[in-house]
């Protein structure tokens, strides 16, 4: 599915400069991690991304094709939103074959028949195990882990080429976010979609990245396998990230 590549890209919000004279190459299925600490610009990437603003400067390619000005749903994207609420539609359940519902949403967007719908989303609840007597429900009615799911269900029952992951685990308790993390791998292995994933933990990033690139102030500061990343940081900056993070192992295991 699509390389991406970014070149000289910049979004400005006032006199904030959220991504900044940004260039980088994500690989075709690759796993892709944005590890760096809050208002550094990760959230702003990924809209740049999925289309949802667009670059001041700079150009974005999917497989050397310019998209400045494709529009969102032209651009085979998707994404799964930070926060509490993922995004879902608070007013919908979470699943009925015939009404809008959260995932049947996308493919009601598209006109999809019943038996269309009900095929792609038995597929994805099959996928992320989702249970049956959590169709019926609101948002408000699910746990932190369970949204979540729904969340990843909807963003992949139209199999996307691009999968765009913006701190998804951060509100689950680590035992679950272990779990999740295994099961995000291997839905990545299935969809075969390039894949960018955002976090400002950089265990997260260690754990999940083919690639990992440490975002500080709009720029990448080191683009790198975990191993690289940690055994040879880039400047003080990641030097530090990485010591913190090593520190917080030694805490919990002992030198
Ligand atoms: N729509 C907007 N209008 C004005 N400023 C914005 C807007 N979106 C982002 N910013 C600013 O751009 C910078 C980068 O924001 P962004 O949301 O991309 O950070 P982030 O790395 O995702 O942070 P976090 O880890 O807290 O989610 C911040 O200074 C933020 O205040
Ligand atoms: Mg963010």
């Amino acid at each position: 599915m699509p390389e991406i590549v970014l070149q000289g890209v910049t979004k400005r919000f006032g006199s904030v400069i959220a991504v900044d004279n940004l260039t980088a190459r994500i690989r075709d299925r690759e796993f892709f991690v944005v590890v760096g600490p809050t208002a550094c610009g990760k959230t702003t990437l990924l809209r740049l991304l999925a289309g949802l603003i667009r670059p001041d400067q700079g150009q974005i390619y999917f497989d050397g094709v310019l998209m400045n000005d494709v529009p969102p749903q032209a651009r085979g994207v998707r994404m799964v939103f930070q926060g509490q609420d993922y995004a879902l539609y608070p007013h919908l359940e979470v699943y009925h074959p015939r009404r809008w519902s959260n995932l049947s949403f996308p493919l009601k967007l598209r006109r999809e028949r019943p038996e269309g719908i009900q095929a792609r989303v038995e597929r994805v609840v099959r996928r992320l195990g989702i249970p049956a007597s959590w169709f019926a429900r609101r948002p408000h009615e699910l746990s932190e882990g369970q949204k979540q799911r729904v969340a990843l269900g909807r963003a992949t029952v139209l199999t996307p080429k691009v999968f765009l992951l913006d701190e998804p685990l951060a509100h689950l308790d680590p035992p679950s976010r272990a779990q999740a993390r295994a099961e995000l791998r291997r839905l990545h292995a299935e969809l075969g979609a390039t894949t960018v994933y955002v976090t400002h933990d950089l265990a997260e990033a260690f754990l999940l990245g083919d690639r990992v690139a440490v975002m500080r102030e709009g720029r990448f500061v080191q683009v790198g396998t975990p191993k690289e990343i940690r055994d040879h940081p880039a400047d003080a900056f990641v030097a530090e990230f990485v010591r913190a993070y090593e520190e917080g192992l030694r805490q919990a295991f002992g030198p």
